[in-house]
């Protein structure tokens, strides 16, 4: 292994994986130097290239802290977390798309009976959500947990405001026996991503904005089902169409159908005017 060469240096690195006992571990290793070293050889890559980006890896690094993984942002921001994502959620036709989860769930949501509030008092324009839970025949799935969380009318999560009450605009609901769901919140806003870290300043460099369009997030979770996390996108959201993460799915889009009654708003609890959102689920049996 001496005076390597443009061409066998590559065989070379990769030969010193030979021993490697665990067989995954060698076949990652294996392609990324494979990877890396053809993007090198591809763009030519020189020395200040390089270290340009060893500190752009080290800055990122050293944004991330328990509250911000600015790695995940690259991730998301490159494509990667959703690609990895179509990968490990093949699903057939039908059944409910994953999406991604994102950085700002939080476990321990209180579990709240059909058409309870999740805004509480948050400023915004009410929205009735409601569907069902069923299996890929369209037979209904009772007791299926929908797990909610979603940002508020200015694009914010409650982890974001130290001001905002601790889990505002998360709940737990319960589908019944027909398998149905339905509960109360404000319409969510698009957001940005955090443009304060390296990723904001790639995002910069290459002209793109940093918004994903307006979302409620959900997991979905039933005894005998795969579990499946996704998120429903308002119809006619500027961002549709730029997502800065990749992760709006067309079967995810719905419409927010504006209502103008006193007496429906009323008989639902909100004030007017109000939206509604209808939204059926489809679980996969696991197999
Ligand atoms: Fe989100």
């Amino acid at each position: 292994m001496r005076n390597l060469t443009e061409e066998n240096v590559t065989e070379a690195v990769i030969n010193t994986f030979a021993n490697t006992e665990n067989p995954r571990v060698k076949e990652i290793l294996t392609s990324l130097v494979k990877h890396l070293h053809a993007f090198v050889r591809e763009v030519e890559l020189t020395e200040e290239e390089w270290m340009y980006g060893i500190q752009f890896l080290t800055r990122a690094g050293h944004m991330c802290d328990d509250k911000r993984q600015e790695f995940i942002l690259l991730s998301d921001t490159l494509g990667i977390t959703t690609l990895k994502d179509i990968i490990n959620n093949r699903k057939p036709p039908g059944v409910t798309e994953y999406t991604i989860l994102g950085p700002f769930y939080v476990s321990g949501a209180e579990e709240m009976p059909a058409m309870a509030n999740i805004a509480g008092d948050t400023p915004g324009e009410p929205v009735v959500i409601s569907g069902r839970v069923t299996n890929p025949s369209g037979q209904p799935i009772a007791n299926a947990l929908l797990d909610v969380w979603q940002a508020s009318a200015e694009g914010f999560y409650d982890v974001q405001l130290p001001d905002q009450a601790e889990l505002n605009l998360r709940g737990k609901f319960r589908t019944d026996a027909e398998g149905r769901y339905a509960f109360r919140t404000i319409k969510p806003s698009f957001y940005p991503i955090p443009g304060d870290g390296p990723v904001g300043q790639m995002l910069r460099a290459v002209g793109r904005h940093p918004y994903r369009p307006a979302h409620i997030h959900f997991i979905l979770s039933a005894d005998g089902y795969e579990a499946v996390t996704t998120e429903l996108f308002v119809e006619g959201d500027p961002y549709l169409d730029s997502d800065a993460v990749f992760g709006v799915r067309g079967s995810l889009v719905v419409d927010f159908v504006q209502h103008d009654s006193a007496e429906k708003a009323a008989r639902y609890g909100v004030t007017n005017p109000f939206y509604t959102v209808e939204y059926d689920f489809v679980l996969q049996p696991l197999s």
